[in-house]
Order: C-alpha cells, then sequence, then structure tokens
C-alpha cells in the first residue's frame, strides 16, 4: 500500500475575530509557507487493527486505543472512522509533523485535523469531499475551544481566502490585487479558548456594549471585503487600525501587542492590528514590499520572536 501523504496550510485573520463568534462575518486566509502534514503508512508487521499515532511536536507517541476521546488528534482519527462508518482500521503508523507554531492564531490545530482527516480517510480507501473534512475538524477545533465560530476549519480546509459568516455556506473571496502582511508573534502562547471566554463573560456583563463593538468590527469586515474585491488593498489600513481599537476596547489585547502594532506603524505599515485570540499570539501589519524589511527589523527590536511575510493574492 502506497504511503499517504497530506498537507494543509497555515491561516492568519485578517478582520472580524471574536465578533465572527457573534453572527459578524470575519476574512481569513491561508498561509501557504506554514504547514501541517500527515504521513500515513500501512504497519504489516504490526498488531492487526493496531494505529500508531506519532506527533512529536506535541509529545504524542501512542496507539489510538490509549488515546482518550478528549485527545484531539485520537478525535480527528475516530471521526473519519465513524464517518466511514467502520468500526476498525488496517494496520497503520500516523506521523504529524507541523511548521505552524502553536498557540499563535495561525491555525495549528486545525491545520493538523485537516491534514489527518484528508489523510486518513484517503488511506482507508474513501478520501471525504471537503465539505465533510471541514466540519469533522469543526467538531475537532470544539475540544480545543469550546465554542469556535468554525472559521479556522473552514479557510484551512477550503486553501482559499474566504469571507466568513457563522452558519452560511462558504463564500470564498476574490483577491483583485494582491498585497503583503507582515506578521510578528509576540512569543507569548495564548489559549483562543480563554480569551474567547473571557469576552462571553464580559458580554453577559454588557451586552448592548459588546455588541455595538461587534456590529462596528461586521462594518469593518464588510468595508474590507468591498476594498479587497475592488482591488485598493491600501486603504485596508486604516480599517485594520479601527478593528485593533475594537479588539482592545474588548479586552483582548496586551500590552506587548499593542506595542508592535504601533511600532509597525511607526516603521511606516500602513496599518496593523492583532490577529485571532489575542492577549498573545500575532499581530499583522499590512506593509509595502520596499519597506517590509525596516518594519520586521523594528518589530525584532521591539521584541517579535518571529515575523512571516505573505502576500495575500499573489
Ligand atoms: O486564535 P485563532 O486564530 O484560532 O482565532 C480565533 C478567532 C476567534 O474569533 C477569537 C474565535 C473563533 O472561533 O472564531
Amino acid at each position: 500500500m502506497p504511503v499517504i501523504t497530506s498537507t494543509a496550510p497555515g491561516k492568519i485573520i485578517l478582520f472580524g475575530e471574536h465578533a465572527v463568534v457573534y453572527g459578524q462575518p470575519a476574512i481569513a486566509v491561508p498561509i501557504n509557507s506554514l504547514h501541517a502534514k500527515a504521513t500515513i503508512r500501512a504497519d504489516i508487521h504490526g498488531t492487526p487493527g493496531q494505529v500508531r499515532l506519532s506527533a512529536h511536536d506535541v509529545g504524542l507517541d501512542d496507539t489510538l486505543k490509549n488515546l482518550s476521546p478528549n485527545n484531539p488528534l485520537a478525535a480527528a482519527l475516530r471521526g473519519v472512522l465513524s464517518a466511514l462508518e467502520l468500526d476498525s482500521s488496517p494496520s497503520c503508523i500516523i506521523r504529524v509533523t507541523s511548521t505552524i507554531p502553536i498557540a499563535a492564531g495561525l491555525g495549528s490545530s486545525a491545520a493538523i485535523s485537516v491534514a489527518l482527516i484528508r489523510g486518513f480517510s484517503a488511506f482507508l480507501g474513501h478520501p471525504l469531499p471537503d465539505e465533510q473534512v471541514s466540519d469533522l475538524a469543526y467538531s475537532v477545533e470544539k475540544i480545543h475551544h469550546g465554542t469556535p465560530s468554525g472559521i479556522d476549519n473552514t479557510v484551512i480546509t477550503y486553501a482559499k481566502p474566504v469571507y466568513y459568516v457563522r452558519g452560511e455556506p462558504i463564500s470564498t473571496l476574490t483577491i483583485a490585487k494582491p498585497f503583503s502582511l507582515t506578521i510578528a508573534d509576540t512569543g507569548i502562547p495564548s489559549p483562543t479558548s480563554i480569551t474567547v471566554g473571557d469576552v462571553r463573560r464580559a458580554w453577559e456583563a454588557e451586552p448592548q456594549r459588546y455588541e455595538r463593538m461587534f456590529a462596528k468590527v461586521g462594518e469593518i469586515t464588510r468595508s474590507a471585503r468591498n476594498i479587497i474585491e475592488s482591488g485598493l488593498p491600501d486603504r485596508l489600513g486604516l480599517l485594520m487600525d479601527q478593528n485593533h481599537e475594537l479588539l482592545v476596547e474588548m479586552g483582548v489585547s496586551s500590552p506587548e501587542l499593542n506595542s508592535l502594532v504601533s511600532t509597525a506603524k511607526h516603521a511606516g505599515a500602513l496599518g496593523a492590528k492583532l490577529s485571532g485570540g489575542g492577549r498573545g499570539g500575532n499581530m499583522i501589519a499590512l506593509v509595502k514590499p520596499n519597506l517590509s524589511e525596516e518594519i520586521v527589523q523594528a518589530l525584532r527590536e521591539y521584541g517579535a520572536v518571529r515575523t512571516i511575510f505573505t502576500r495575500v493574492g499573489a
């Protein structure tokens, strides 16, 4: 039996994080320079039916049988077996690797799920269609995040820019003119479930104030979509700044993120904001490629532990 290899990209949210959990639109794009990979090979000498799973990045090396229902990687594999109405799999060894930083808002958990679900279903002879891959990855995201909006599994499964509204059919986005982003990592891991939970409690305490902020983010995201589709991406900078201010007001930024945002702006970025759950993880800056080196240098001086340059729509 041939070795099956399946990959899935990272992602970054451009607009609409948090508000998307409450029904507002969000925009996210894949990052193809980062990826998760699942490699699956039949183990002809293995115990019949034994699935061995190793993911050294997260210190996992065990058999599927021994892994708890709450283990997200095991849940992805069990989800495939159940979708295919199978009780067991031929004996195999599954290796998972990823270049996507963990808990940094770059979609690492969803990318691992998508790579595993695609690879394992192909290994079993029934590659699942995208819609089912995305749905299964969503159910695994719930283990990580509690109440995820579904944006991560969607953008990563389809590997295309998406305009995402919870519960609505997928809508991909045409990038009329490519633009450049510098992504900078605070180096502070920040589990999304915590910030999502904090926003929920704050919304419960002050529903009107939070609803107003979510609605403003929704307007910003709709304008961003028009700008992206009409090929005037420089205008996204102002919208990124406005979206960041609202995220600060929601309580999900941090001194480190704010400092990287203002550093990028002072160094010439057209706009900048935190991306993803917040508190730690990454910020994104809209940059002119000719200024990107200076911006990267400034971000590094002010504490960014990693920067990634990406062309969106190129
Ligand atoms: O931290 P990330 O990139 O996985 O993004 C979380 C985005 C939120 O809107 C905060 C939560 C969600 O499920 O959409």
